[in-house]
């Protein structure tokens, strides 16, 4: 199977989505492989197969499918050519995923002028990778080479992920496995690995005499929007630190892999995981703090607190927010410690990674507190994607020296004019060529949960409850206590939201 990261030949595939009619398929995966296809990359014989238990003909399907993407388009046209090149290539067949109805029709689906890739993608509950994965081997659907995607959550903890990766290791070789996390799919994360790694810059800064600590933020406006079920037993730590900010940790801490091929990228980053520092009961109380939101308002509209949102126990102790104080143990990073945070009804969406230089050894200018700010490296991950850094810069004018804080700021819209691609756009299509870079390993998953494990461990130990925090703010004062204990600062910057 090739791996090449730039190799850009798409072989007529076959894409098998378990929960094909499902809230993922529906707002990520279909729109995704529209937007391929209107780009003329997918090749004439493709086809898409929805499997799923609901009993619709391939008509129903296909109008399924025309009314989601109306939805979730973005209010991109739907336009008439692609549609109906797009339709002819979606099928619908109902299945028991656990059960042997309906996987003989797959099989003749199939088999019958069989494309040169097959896909299989699992956006189900985790608890049926396994038993899917089984069934594909034993009804005679897996070819040679076919690949199998995995959707996060793998697991809601390492024993569970360790059973899911034996079950569906069982069937498939590593290689062919593709545990999928979305935000390595997105463009300005992938660009992290440009920036570090194409400019001779910044590599020599990028250790613990220059940088003083990172910051990564991933903050969501949204509640749980339906989720209650998924959420209440999940919350923020695991939904969102054990993979997400946990896959950004890594690619701004690992060392640079000696190519882009899978295995080296994937080796640097399992190194990272393995240098994380254990948090433990003792330290979990200084290191963590997690919160839940009430009542509040976001961009002036109210909004319900946590415990009111649908299918949430009323006595609900999941976290919707959660700030960590990481220290990845290594020469690199020894005294840098990285301040993660996370949460769900948060003032605005943003996501963005701030690198803080130490101050210079010696400051000869007249201080009027412009030592105190050091530079700052803003990776911003989205929405207004760019890359900004501060420096400090003489004002124009005579008489004295004033220095003003300036920013070098590369907006990618204004940069690189076009659209952005969703995330799965380049996930999707990484699969058929067998590219898996930027997707997960197992003992990425595994190495990620037993952190995480000893996290969730630590608070039932010491009998953590969430802190309340109002909708439409940055969290519990307790997480601006975490940085601030450390005479550090939160980076907070208010967007225009228009
Ligand atoms: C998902 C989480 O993995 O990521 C959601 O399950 C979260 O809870 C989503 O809302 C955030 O993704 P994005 O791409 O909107 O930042």
């Amino acid at each position: 199977m090739a791996s090449n990261f730039n190799n850009p030949y798409i072989a007529p595939f076959d894409y098998v989505v378990f929960g094909g009619t499902g809230d993922l398929a529906s707002r990520k995966l279909l729109p995704a492989l529209f937007r391929r296809d209107r780009d003329g990359q997918i090749p004439p014989p493709s086809r898409v197969i929805a499997a799923a238990r609901s009993v619709l003909s391939r008509s129903e399907y296909q109008a399924h499918v025309e009314t989601s993407l109306r939805q979730f388009l973005d209010g991109e046209d739907l336009d008439g050519q692609t549609w109906t090149r797009f339709r002819e290539r979606l099928h619908f067949v109902s299945l028991d995923a656990t059960g042997e109805a309906g996987w003989p029709d797959l099989v003749c689906l199939l088999d019958d002028s069989p494309r040169e890739v097959r896909v299989f993608y699992l956006a189900t509950a985790p608890h049926l990778f396994g038993p899917i994965a089984h069934r594909i081997k034993a009804s005679g659907a897996q070819s040679p080479d076919a690949r199998l995607v995995l959707e996060k959550p793998i697991g809601n903890d390492l024993a569970s992920a360790r059973r899911i990766n034996d079950e569906v290791g069982a069937v498939f070789a590593e290689p062919r496995i593709f545990r999928i996390d979305h935000y390595l799919g997105k463009e300005t994360v992938q660009n992290l690995l440009v920036l570090r790694f194409a400019n001779a810059l910044f590599e020599p800064l990028w250790q613990s005499h220059t940088i003083d600590h990172v910051q990564i933020t991933v903050a969501e406006s949204i509640g749980i929007e339906g989720r209650g079920i998924y959420y209440d037993r999940t919350g923020a730590l695991r939904d969102m630190v054990q993979n997400h900010l946990i896959q950004l940790l890594c690619l701004v801490a690992m060392e640079p892999p000696a190519s882009l091929d899978r295995e080296a990228v994937r080796d640097e980053k399992i190194k990272v995981l393995h240098a994380l520092a254990p948090i433990s009961a003792a330290d979990v109380t200084h290191k963590t703090v997690r919160g839940q939101y009430r009542s509040g308002a976001i961009a002036g509209s109210p909004v319900r607190g946590y415990l009111e949102e649908p299918d949430v126990s009323a006595s609900s102790g999941t976290e919707t927010f959660v700030a960590i104080k990481a220290e990845v143990r290594n020469w690199r990073w020894a005294r840098v410690p990285f301040y993660l945070r996370t949460g769900k009804r948060m003032p605005q969406k943003v996501s963005e990674i701030v690198i803080q230089f130490r101050p210079v050894p010696h400051w000869i200018f007249p201080s009027n507190g412009s030592d105190a700010s050091p530079n700052r490296l803003i990776i911003r991950v989205q929405p207004d994607e760019h890359i900004r850094l501060s420096l400090w810069m003489k004002e124009p004018g005579p008489g004295g020296l004033r220095l003003r804080s300036a920013a070098l700021n590369l907006s990618f819209a204004e940069a690189f004019k076009g659209r952005f691609p969703d995330a799965y756009e380049r996930l999707l299509m990484d699969v058929v060529r067998g590219n898996a870079t930027l997707f997960m390993r197992r003992d990425e998953v595994e190495a990620a949960w037993g952190w995480i494990d000893q996290i969730l461990g630590a608070w039932a130990e010491a009998g953590d409850r969430p802190r309340p925090y109002t909708a439409g703010t940055w969290g519990p004062s307790a997480a601006i206590a975490l940085i601030e204990r450390d005479n550090r600062t939160w980076f907070e910057e208010t967007l225009d939201i228009p």
